[in-house]
């Protein structure tokens, strides 16, 4: 089968694509024949070094297709059921993919699977952001930065659903008018404005409950700023590099604030969690409160170029690879 392998971490010409044996499912996994694989900022980190992988490698943690192989004493999938999953080990970027069958769900039939390839990771995170994290009521105000990519969108529109008002950050007019479509009350280009100034002046000067903080180095100190008494930061991703050390002290004089750094993987650590957290998902996609963009697809054979675009912020939603 075709798979991405990269022998060092680097730009995105560390990746190629190349031949490798079809691998055979051990005992408790499945291989699924993938009909599209999710990309994600992850992988930029993973293949950059940021996020260090022994290599030489395979890259991906996210896929969707049907079971062809079953390993012994598996018995929550048959074959030819269509599942999805968002879990290591890396190696989704390929035809087919061994994974743990316990880490894996069933897609419902109304769910088409390049969608589930493009949901699976953006979507449960957004599911423990919204709902565990931080549990996010009616009436409060909360910031979502890169509201218009590919977890910003599921977020901010499960929080529009739970009757949040919404101040998504994005990076051009484009992006705005698209995240006012995807549950944003009110947008702030931040490459031109002041956040923090701009958040006060939506919130009356209060700030908001939860700022949701996927940019990182560059959006840190206006997050912080942007708080009101005892919100919370929950920074959770690098997209323009990782927030350097800080004071705790801050925390103080800022309002009794509160900072995490979540990861998906320690919300679904269980096979329940993973149900649970997928169901939640498939829920808010069917009853349309939270609609799905997959924006680009990209053939495996033209990684670099999907990389290139991702890195370059020309994406928006959910973008996916196919065989
Ligand atoms: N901790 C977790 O559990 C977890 C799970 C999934 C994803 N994440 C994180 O969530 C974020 C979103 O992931 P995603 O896959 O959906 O990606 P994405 O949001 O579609 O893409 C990242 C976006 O970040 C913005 N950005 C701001 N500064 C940037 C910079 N210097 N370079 C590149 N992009 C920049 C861009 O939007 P604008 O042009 O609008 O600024 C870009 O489109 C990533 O940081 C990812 O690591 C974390």
């Amino acid at each position: 089968m075709r798979a991405v392998r990269m022998e060092a971490p680097g730009g995105p010409e560390a990746m190629t694509v190349i031949d490798v044996p079809t691998p055979e499912p051990g005992p408790g996994q499945v291989r699924v024949r993938h009909e599209a694989m999710g990309l994600n900022f992850i992988d930029i980190y993973q293949r950059t070094g940021l996020y260090p992988l022994p290599c030489p490698t395979g890259l991906g943690l996210e896929g969707a297709g049907v079971v062809e192989a079953i390993g012994e004493g598996v018995t929550r999938f048959k074959l030819g059921d269509r599942i999805a999953y968002a879990s290591g080990p890396v190696g989704a970027y390929a035809e087919a993919h061994v994974v743990e069958a316990a880490r894996a769900v069933h897609v419902p039939d109304e769910i088409p699977l390049p969608v589930a390839a493009g949901v699976m990771l953006k979507g449960m995170t957004a599911e423990y952001l919204v709902r565990r994290t931080f549990h996010v009521k009616q009436g409060q105000v909360i910031l979502v930065h890169a509201a218009a990519g590919g977890v910003g969108q599921i977020l901010c529109q499960w929080a529009k659903g739970i009757g949040a008002t919404v101040i998504g950050t994005v990076g051009s007019p484009e992006k705005a008018t698209l995240a006012r479509t995807r549950g944003c009350d009110h947008t702030i280009l931040y490459r031109d404005e002041d956040i923090a100034a701009r958040v006060r002046e939506i919130t009356d000067g209060k700030g908001v409950a939860v700022a949701y903080d996927s940019v990182g180095a560059t959006t840190f100190e206006a997050s912080l700023a942007s708080l009101s008494r005892r919100g919370m930061l929950v920074i959770f991703g690098n997209a323009s590099g990782p927030v350097p050390p800080f004071d705790p002290l801050r925390l103080s004089r800022g309002g009794s604030l509160f900072v995490t750094r979540p990861t998906l993987f320690d919300y679904i650590a269980t096979t329940e969690e993973l149900d649970d957290s997928a169901a939640a998902l498939f829920a808010e996609i069917a009853s349309g409160r939270v609609k799905i963009e997959i924006g680009r697809t990209f053939r495996l054979e033209d990684i670099r170029e999907a990389h290139r675009t991702m890195e370059s912020r020309e994406t928006t939603g959910s973008s996916i690879l196919v065989p």
